[in-house]
């Protein structure tokens, strides 16, 4: 990853207010290793990369087998900081068109648990109903009720289907070492269970046994993923000069954009298979800093896809947007557009030029335009869309949201805001002990 090019962010951010916020941002980030800022019981994410030991990694790689040869399809059971990671890394990674392919030497993955939707249940059951299958279910506090609820229909599929003893070994949980009803149910049913350590938080936990095991049964190189995300940890540690820190930059850049009035981020990308890369982006970032009443809000949009739709409000809607846009290098094929003898479409203008070409042009042209139209722009680019790009670019959102995040005076690492949702939906749900709750909220509809 090259360092993120904020060139474009100068005409509605003066030099001086950027370079202003320079030892703010390197407080912020040594904040981050001293453990001295808010929220910092949930710090274990910043040296995570450089602790995965190779025996460990082994460990889920075996875990992670054992599933492979058991199952055709697996299914991956998690919502928020359980899900997001896996399935955008996965994303990124997966031929889009896999299904289509008569054979597979991977197992198809599956998610569950993100979603109440009685359709989506239902649906995934039956579409299993002919293949093999397992499970691996996520829950940090192993209590969260969208993915409890997925995981008693998937395992009582799996008993009903193997019985309970062979469940055991198509079952695999990722919980908290002690708590919760999630380990609670693992360890009475004897299933291999990893920890997710408690001082990483959900948004954070994509390189522990959440993403690293799920990712590891998809065939993903996780000795690639975790290899890329301990450069970024090097390129940002504590004593780097701000100059030399990418994430500091960007978070810096963001911060300065916000402090003149630009309130939402967009992430754009020109390549379809990083649409979830934004979604995880968008947890990371919106749980981190959306709270107190302050916080850049995080949007996440694919282009050209998007600029047929949201490249209206983008180009000339109300002028409180920034872009950061991930741009790729290269891509991994190679295709071109070939002259027509007829030039009927009136396309021989590119005749002779990849595809990636005229993405690119894409990308500059809209770059411009936009800057034009008061969108100031962040670009950060990678080599190609590989294993260890994401996982530097993991590394990377995390440590520059840690320091946006203290930069903006908040806890980064809380969320709060979150629990609302769930009293409500407890206390109409006539759950034992929300009784009170239930009463008067059923006044209020
Ligand atoms: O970042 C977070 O902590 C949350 O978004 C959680 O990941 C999400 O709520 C899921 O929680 P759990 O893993 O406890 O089921």
């Amino acid at each position: 990853m090259t360092t993120p090019d904020i060139s474009k962010i100068f005409g509605f951010v003066p030099q001086a207010d950027f370079a202003a916020l320079r030892s703010e941002a390197e407080y912020a980030n040594a904040l981050l290793h001293t453990g001295e800022g808010k929220g910092s019981d949930f710090l274990g994410w910043v040296a995570l990369p450089s602790s995965i030991t190779p025996e460990f990694l082994a460990e889920i790689k075996a875990a992670a087998e054992g599933l492979r040869q058991r199952a055709e399809v697996v299914i991956v059971i998690g919502i928020g900081g359980s899900y997001l990671g896996t399935k955008a890394v996965l994303e990124a990674l997966q031929n889009p068109f896999a299904g289509l392919q008569a054979e597979r030497k991977d197992p198809v993955i599956l998610f569950a648990g993100h979603t109440i939707s009685e359709d989506y249940m239902a649906e995934l059951v039956e579409a299993v109903k002919d293949r093999s299958i397992a499970t691996i279910v996520i829950s940090k506090s192993g209590t969260t009720t969208e993915p409890a609820i997925a995981f008693r229909i998937i395992k009582q599929e799996i008993e009903k289907r193997y019985g309970a003893a062979e469940a055991a070994s198509r079952i695999i949980a990722v919980t908290d070492r002690a708590r919760g009803a999630l380990k609670s149910v693992a360890d009475t049913a004897g299933y291999k269970t990893f920890v997710i350590p408690d001082d990483v938080g959900g948004r954070f936990s994509v390189l522990t046994p959440v993403g690293l095991l799920p990712l590891a049964v998809a065939g993903v190189d996780i000795d690639a993923l975790v290899a890329g995300a301990v450069r970024m940890e090097t390129a940002t540690a504590a004593g780097v000069p701000f100059e030399e820190n990418p994430a500091a930059i960007y978070a810096a850049a963001r911060s300065a954009l916000y402090r003149k009035g630009f309130k939402i981020e967009i992430l754009a990308a020109y390549e379809p298979g990083l649409q979830y890369f934004a979604e995880w982006w968008k947890q990371l970032y919106g749980e981190s800093e959306g709270k107190d009443g302050k916080g850049i809000f995080p949007a996440g949009v694919i282009f050209s896809t998007d600029l047929h739709s949201m490249g209206q409000y983008i180009q000339e809607g109300e002028r409180i947007l920034f872009e950061t846009v991930i741009s790729v290098a290269a891509p991994h094929r190679e295709m071109r557009i070939e002259r027509a003898e007829n030039d009927g479409d009136g396309l021989n203008f590119l005749a002779g030029k990849r595809i990636s070409e005229v993405n690119r042009m894409a990308e500059l042209g809209t770059m411009l335009a936009h800057v034009d139209g008061g969108v100031p722009n962040i670009r950060i680019e990678i080599p190609q869309i590989d294993a260890s790009s994401l996982g530097e670019l993991i590394y990377f959102f995390e440590k520059a949201c840690g320091i946006s995040g203290y930069m903006l005076d908040v806890n980064p690492f809380d969320q709060p805001g979150v629990e609302a949702y769930k009293k409500n939906m407890f206390a109409l749900l006539e759950k034992p002990g929300y009784e009170a709750a239930t009463a008067e909220i059923k006044k209020r509809l």
